[in-house]
């Protein structure tokens, strides 16, 4: 509650809002100030008209109602026609120009946001909520961009307008038009409101938007479970909730636009009675210099301020909106990715040596720890497996290597190398991995599997796919792509393509999260053969429940909960009769009783 209290005392344009402004001018604008100052130009002639046809419609007036002379009036005629004509063709070129400033403008900002994103850790994506990310992209950039290139240009006009010909009136009758504008004090108060009120309407429908687009994307891609659990009311539900306080917020947000317009309209009937009265005094009395012609002249232009100036009010009630909107926008820039490269960052590592963890802290949340002083060596060239229970850390530290978060003290070495000292690419690129959570992308299979490699010839595609039993399915699909993330692929498919496509990086590092554990044994058995080619002379690291199928491993490592309590071959840690023994054993009766 205190925080409304304060939003609303905050003034109008912030130093925030002011700052973003000139930051979105730097960025997307300045290199266009030669068009925008044609555009400029070309506002100032429609202004001018305005001002040309007041006078026009003065002298034309005076015609009629004095000298009479039907050419001159012909004259004036086609005068206010040519200028009218002159007035639309420029209404036209201005919004030609603007139009394509603005959404060059959105491109940029698209462009620089999507490429800002990929620089973002992994960190981020896991905290944030995809519609959040998804309304920034695609929503508010359309916004800002519309905007910019019609909304500003049309208050330029207007302004113009306003002040061209509030100019030529007050040079008309300086009396007359102060008693237009004793109304102004109120329409700023009015403004002041509507301002305050739509800003901090717009902050909250923002927000709820994005919950709306996140809820949308989670049940869509969740369907499976929500039809299986039952849950489509539950959903159902969830997503009309988000609606409905959308259209809570947005009703409050318009309706209080709303009120710029009667607001607008009551103080010009106002200022409209004082001019036909004060002005009808002025004819009538002999002390001023006025005649009909001037009076009529002088409420029309008062029409004609009037209307640009409701626009303008306009205007600034939508400028509120958008500079919400523009914060949220470069708000994602205030997001730095940590993970990125040293100035002095090598490109290239011992990828053959032994890879070290000492004294590793790292966890994901400040109350959880998961690593609290982990020390093990993976020795170069050979296969180490990594074993323990679910939630034992086993992913994280195959993340940890492959630096999608950096530890939080001790350090990773490769060769003797300080992983912080090597490129991100060139630590990534030394990788070839099967993670847990396969990711498939709405592709044919073939493309899913060149993704890793997408200089890999076709030959070496076909290898990679019949070294992971897959060639078969890709024989039979074809180029069919494979649903969004792989939905129509079996659990153990996607599990194939997943080596497929380590087989095709043939990195000099090996990561094998659960790889094989959807397959069936006979699948499992000819792909390991063919792995067990693949890694051979390379650093693997294996993580697998399934123990027979890392028994043959160099060493084996067992963790439990983020610490390493036993360590060696497969036989040595069945000798010592720890943990790994327990497991081993366990795994091997449920296979002999069945
Ligand atoms: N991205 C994440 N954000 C926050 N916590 C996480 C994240 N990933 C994992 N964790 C937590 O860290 C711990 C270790 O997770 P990890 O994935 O390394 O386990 P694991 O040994 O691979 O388990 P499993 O055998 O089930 O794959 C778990 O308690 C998990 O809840
Ligand atoms: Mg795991």
């Amino acid at each position: 509650m205190s925080d409304t209290k304060k939003a609303k005392r905050q003034p109008l344009y912030s130093e925030a809002d002011r700052d973003n402004m000139r930051w979105f001018w730097r960025l997307y604008l300045r290199k266009h100030a030669g068009k925008l100052l044609i555009v400029l130009g070309l506002i100032l002639v429609q202004g001018l008209v305005y001002q040309q046809f007041l006078a026009m419609t003065e002298s034309g007036l005076r015609v009629i109602f004095e000298s009479g002379a039907m050419r001159e009036l012909i004259m004036v005629c086609v005068v206010v026609f040519v200028l009218f004509t002159v007035r639309g063709v420029v209404s036209f070129l201005a919004p030609m120009i603007t139009v394509r400033i603005s959404n060059q403008a959105i491109f940029e900002m698209r462009r620089d946001l999507v490429s800002h994103l990929m620089s973002l850790d992994l960190a981020y994506f896991e905290r944030t909520k995809s519609g959040e990310i998804i309304q920034r992209l695609v929503t508010q950039t359309q916004a800002i961009g519309v905007f910019v290139g019609l909304a500003v240009a049309g208050a330029v006009r207007d302004a113009v307008t306003v002040v061209v010909v509030s100019g030529y009136l007050i040079w008309k009758n300086p009396i007359l038009f102060t008693a237009a504008i004793v109304v102004l004090p109120f329409i700023i108060v009015v403004m002041n409101f509507v301002s305050d009120r739509v800003k901090q309407g717009q902050g909250e429908a923002e927000q709820a938007l994005g919950g709306y687009m996140n809820g949308i994307e989670e049940t869509v891609n969740g369907m499976r479970t929500v039809k299986i659990a039952s849950q489509e009311e539950v959903e159902k539900n969830r997503l009309l909730k988000g609606t409905a306080s959308l259209r809570g917020l947005m009703n409050r947000v318009q309706i209080t636009q709303a009120l710029v317009m009667p607001s607008i309209d009551l103080s010009s009937a106002f200022v409209y009675v004082l001019v036909i009265g004060g002005g009808g005094y002025m004819v009538l009395s002999p002390s001023f210099d006025m005649d009909g012609a001037e009076i009529i002249t002088f409420l029309l232009g008062m029409v004609m301020v009037f209307d640009p100036a409701r626009l303008l009010a306009q205007f600034f009630g939508g400028l509120q909106s958008n500079l919400v909107l523009l914060d949220r926008v470069r708000a994602l820039y205030a997001e730095h990715p940590s993970i990125s490269n040293r100035p002095d960052a090598q490109p290239s590592f011992d990828t053959a040596g032994d890879i070290v963890l000492r004294d590793v802290r790292f966890s994901y949340a400040p109350d959880q720890p998961l690593f609290d002083g982990l020390s093990l060596t993976f020795e170069g060239g050979k296969v180490s497996a990594i074993v323990g229970a679910t939630g034992s850390g086993k992913t994280t530290i195959l993340s940890l290597l492959s630096r999608l978060y950096d530890v939080q003290g001790g350090e990773i070495t490769f060769g003797g190398t300080p992983i912080r000292d090597v490129q991100v690419e060139a630590l990534r690129g030394a990788f070839s991995v099967v993670a847990q959570d396969i990711v498939i992308f709405n592709a044919s299979i073939w493309d899913n599997i060149r993704y890793v490699n997408p200089d890999a010839t076709d030959a070496d595609i076909w290898q990679a796919a019949e070294n992971a039993e897959i060639a078969d399915l890709i024989r039979r699909r074809g180029e069919t792509p494979v649903g969004p993330k792989g939905a129509q692929l079996s659990g153990g498919q996607k599990q194939r393509i997943a080596i497929a496509r380590a087989f095709l990086r043939d990195a000099p590092i090996l990561l094998l999260d659960e790889a094989t554990s959807a397959l069936d044994q006979a699948t499992e058995a000819r792909i390991k053969s063919a792995l067990d080619r693949l890694t051979r002379g390379k650093t693997t690291i294996v993580v697998a429940h399934r123990l027979s199928s890392i028994a043959d491993a160099d060493r084996i490592f067992v963790l439990e909960s983020g610490q390493l309590i036993e360590s060696g071959g497969h036989d040595d840690l069945l000798t010592q009769q720890g943990l790994y023994a327990q497991l081993y054993r366990a795994q091997k009766k449920g296979y002999d009783s069945q």
